[in-house]
């Protein structure tokens, strides 16, 4: 079979396809906002049953219309790419039932079966001198580099003519006379620059035109002229600039498909197509237009398809689709699109497909979409959008990494962690919260520090386990609840409530490593902090985080939506155009504030550790010095890196947003399940549960409540007693057991003892 045959009984077939798939989707208005019906039976779906391989409507509904093929010339893009695949690799076309030839004889390198003849490949200069009722001749991929007068005028009922992969420079004036029974004629692939008025003029029964791939300039009504029959013109990646103000149609009447992919066009006037009553198919996909007049389509009346992306359109005219009601695909994709007017597609009711990827719509709301009832396929630039089609079934993105059209929480993973997370760090930070007024020996300043560190972190499992809650309140309809969630006040306060914790927590944990290097480093000036001192500083921090948290939110106009801008509420990823008041300000306090911390707590730290380290050298001799030292220096290491493991990723992040880096939503979920609550889980237990203090205090506990069952004396309890030299940085297990054991200390353990002190010194 020729691919022209295939094509066409491919349209017919397409055109019953269309018309039974559409009764299927009639979308019952009855069914609602996020859900579609289950084609005759009356049962409502959610959108994300469509197309999941489960027959959940019971008749295969859910699972029909699964491709978009609501376009034709998709379809059509197909066929060629396997017709072209065949020609590159020489295959022959043909009859596969062996036919004789009936033909006479053929030049050599030719095929003959029937009355049709192969030539391709053959390095013909001209067109081969052969019987004249042959009916198909194929000449691909030789040297012809001209048509001249006349050259197929012996051949009279020629039907196919494939002229692809030629030198064909120029087409005389009367290179086609006599073909008046050919249907189809393909020109692809040559150098033919320019198409005479008047040179298809004898092709009365051409249906077929293609002349994909030349090098056309201009072309003007008169050059189709006599084409009455005329259905398809495919005129791809040529060099046209301007389409003939004149109707271009004018000789064409039955003129359905009209391809102008991939030239130079840069204008649609409005009388250009005023001719063309019976298009159904308009390709102007990868043109320069950025003119549209308003009247450009008026007289497309039976347009179904429209393709106008990858164009330089700004703007479109209110009513340019006011008359095109017929319209089922409409693609504007990549067009540097600054707005669409809220009732751009009030007009296109039977719209079924809808391609606005690429565009930036910031003015984007439900009701642009609404009237769109039969709308099937949508695709957008960013997932967030999908929120304001959500009676359309497909609906491309349909994740931005974060959220799916069902879940708040794409991930099963993050679905589980986001609860298993939260409850490690509420209750880890509340249980600390409750023991340590309870350690005895306890500087109770520290321990108001350390408090307030974990009501801080405490904020960050509430934070986490608030979006799990919503993540289950909106399992499996995110897409219809996606925008209002967004834009609620619950998830404004959530997200600052993560903000304010992430900060709080940032300054105390500098302010707690400031107060040690000051002691370390400069032990002489090291003065035992005052109540007021540490009162006002923890007052202060606190209130610096809550106006960090706090200011994104009196703004509105300055801010946009600062935090509702993905489904999380953290304001690390947005999708959305951040107002540059926003994207500055998440810049200052991630790359600014918390980055200027991070680098104190690491330098702070390291020089804390190498004064340590001489100190030690100095005063003492004994053997087990390093072994001390390198306790020390796996606890600073351990603070350190859980500060790194957290931050890091996190300035890397916004450093890269900053750079217009394209980052997967998805990293930024799960820098916001996992990463960002390291610390907040694990600051209970490197500040508290691991240390010597809270040890012993367990200890005594344990010990206790031995010694109540076998009643035994309390003389030993003093044994247990918590020591003075505690180093509040030091594991338990670490120490040496004399160490732990009171009056037995050395000269040199008192002198590292004393340091250690130091080291705590709160
Ligand atoms: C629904 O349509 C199917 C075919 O698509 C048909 O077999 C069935 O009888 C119809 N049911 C009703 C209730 O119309
Ligand atoms: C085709 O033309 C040749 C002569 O050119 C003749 O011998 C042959 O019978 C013709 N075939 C048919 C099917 O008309
Ligand atoms: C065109 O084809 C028909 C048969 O389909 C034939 O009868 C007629 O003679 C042909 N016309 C020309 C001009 O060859
Ligand atoms: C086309 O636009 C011109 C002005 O640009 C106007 O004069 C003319 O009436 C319009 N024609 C139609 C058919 O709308
Ligand atoms: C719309 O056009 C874009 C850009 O050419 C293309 O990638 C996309 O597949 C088209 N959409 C449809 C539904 O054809
Ligand atoms: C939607 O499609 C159905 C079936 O094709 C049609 O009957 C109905 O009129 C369409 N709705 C609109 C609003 O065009």
């Amino acid at each position: 079979m020729l691919p022209g045959y295939i094509c066409l009984s491919w349209i017919i077939g397409v055109n019953s396809v269309a018309a039974t798939s559409s009764e299927n989707l009639n979308l019952d208005p009855f069914c609602p906002l996020g859900y579609f019906p289950c084609g005759n039976v009356t049962k409502c779906l959610p959108q994300f049953m469509h197309c999941n391989g489960v027959d959940e409507c019971g008749n295969h509904a859910d699972e029909d219309n699964c491709g978009d093929n609501n376009g034709w010339s998709q379809q059509l893009d197909k066929l060629y790419e396997k017709h072209y695949e065949k020609i590159g690799m020489n295959f022959i076309e043909f009859d596969t039932k062996a036919e004789e030839c009936l033909l006479g004889s053929v030049p050599a390198p030719c095929l003959c079966r029937g009355l049709e003849l192969d030539c391709d490949g053959a390095k013909f200069r001209t067109v081969p001198a052969v019987s004249s009722n042959v009916t198909m001749m194929s000449l691909q991929n030789n040297i012809l580099r001209k048509l001249d007068s006349n050259g197929f005028r012996q051949f009279p009922d020629l039907r196919n003519l494939y002229l692809q992969h030629n030198k064909i420079k120029t087409v005389s004036m009367y290179a086609f006379r006599g073909l008046h029974n050919l249907t189809k004629l393909y020109l692809s692939h040559n150098l033919i620059t320019t198409l005479k008025p008047g040179v298809f003029e004898d092709l009365h029964r051409l249906e077929w035109l293609v002349i994909e791939n030349n090098k056309i300039t201009r072309i003007s009504p008169q050059t189709f002229q006599g084409l009455n029959s005329l259905i398809l013109l495919v005129m791809l990646d040529n060099f046209i600039g301007r389409l003939p103000d004149k109707p271009l149609c004018q000789h064409m009447p039955k003129l359905n498909w009209l391809d102008f992919e991939g030239n130079n066009i840069h204008s649609l006037r409005n009388t250009t197509f005023s001719s063309c009553t019976t298009l159904t198919v308009l390709v102007l996909r990868k043109n320069r237009i950025s003119t549209i007049s308003e009247n450009a389509f008026s007289s497309l009346t039976t347009l179904d398809e429209l393709d106008l992306a990858n164009n330089r359109i700004e703007a479109f005219p209110p009513t340019l689709l006011k008359d095109v009601k017929e319209l089922s695909q409409l693609n504007i994709s990549h067009n540097p699109i600054q707005k669409i007017p809220t009732d751009q597609f009030d007009f296109v009711l039977k719209l079924k497909s809808l391609s606005l990827e690429g565009i930036e719509i910031p003015n984007i709301q439900r009701r642009m979409f609404m009237p769109l009832r039969n709308l099937t396929h949508i695709y957008f630039k960013k997932f967030q959008y999908c929120g304001f089609a959500p009676h359309v079934r497909n609906c491309k993105p349909n994740t931005d990494g974060i959220s799916s059209l069902e879940n708040l929480l794409a991930s099963i993973v993050q679905r589980v962690f986001v609860w298993v997370v939260s409850v490690i760090t509420c209750f880890g930070n509340i249980f600390v919260i409750c023991t340590r007024p309870y350690i005895r020996s306890e500087n109770k300043l520290h321990a108001m520090s350390i408090i307030s560190l974990c009501c801080a972190d405490c904020l960050m499992g509430v934070y986490l386990f608030v979006i799990g809650y919503y993540d289950l309140k909106y399992r499996g309809e995110y897409n219809e609840n996606a925008q209002a969630w967004m834009d609620s006040m619950q998830c404004r306060m959530v997200g600052s409530l993560a903000i304010l914790s992430t900060e709080v927590s940032v300054l105390l944990l500098t302010y707690l490593t400031l107060e040690k290097y000051i002691c370390i480093v400069y032990p002489f000036r090291c003065l035992k902090p005052g109540k007021i001192r540490t009162v006002t500083m923890l007052v202060l921090i606190w209130i610096v985080g809550f106006v960090i948290a706090f200011i994104p939110l009196s703004n509105q106009a300055f801010f946009n939506n600062y935090y509702g801008t993905n489904g999380v509420c953290f304001p690390l990823h947005s999708e959305k155009p951040e107002s540059t008041a926003a994207q500055i300000y998440s810049v200052i306090i991630f790359l600014g504030v918390n980055l200027a911390a991070f680098i104190t707590i690491v330098f702070s730290y390291s020089s804390m550790f190498y004064s340590i380290h001489r100190t030690a050298i100095m005063a003492t001799e004994i053997h087990n010095h390093i072994k001390k030292e390198m306790t020390l220096a796996k606890r600073f290491f351990f603070i350190v890196f859980t500060d790194a493991l957290c931050w890091i990723p996190i300035f890397i992040l916004k450093l890269l947003s900053l750079l217009q880096v394209e980052i997967p939503g998805s990293i930024s979920s799960w820098v916001v399940i996992f990463i960002l609550p390291i610390n907040s889980a694990l600051n209970p237990i490197l500040y508290t549960i691991t240390t010597r203090p809270f040890k012993e205090m367990m200890n005594q506990i344990w010990y206790n409540y031995k010694q109540r069952r076998s009643g035994g004396s309390k003389n030993s309890h003093k044994a247990y007693s918590p020591s003075f030299f505690w180093v509040e940085m030091w594991p338990l297990q670490d120490i040496s057991p004399e160490i732990m054991k009171p009056g037995l200390y050395t000269d040199s353990e008192m002198s590292f003892s004393t340091q250690t002190t130091r080291l705590s010194c709160t």
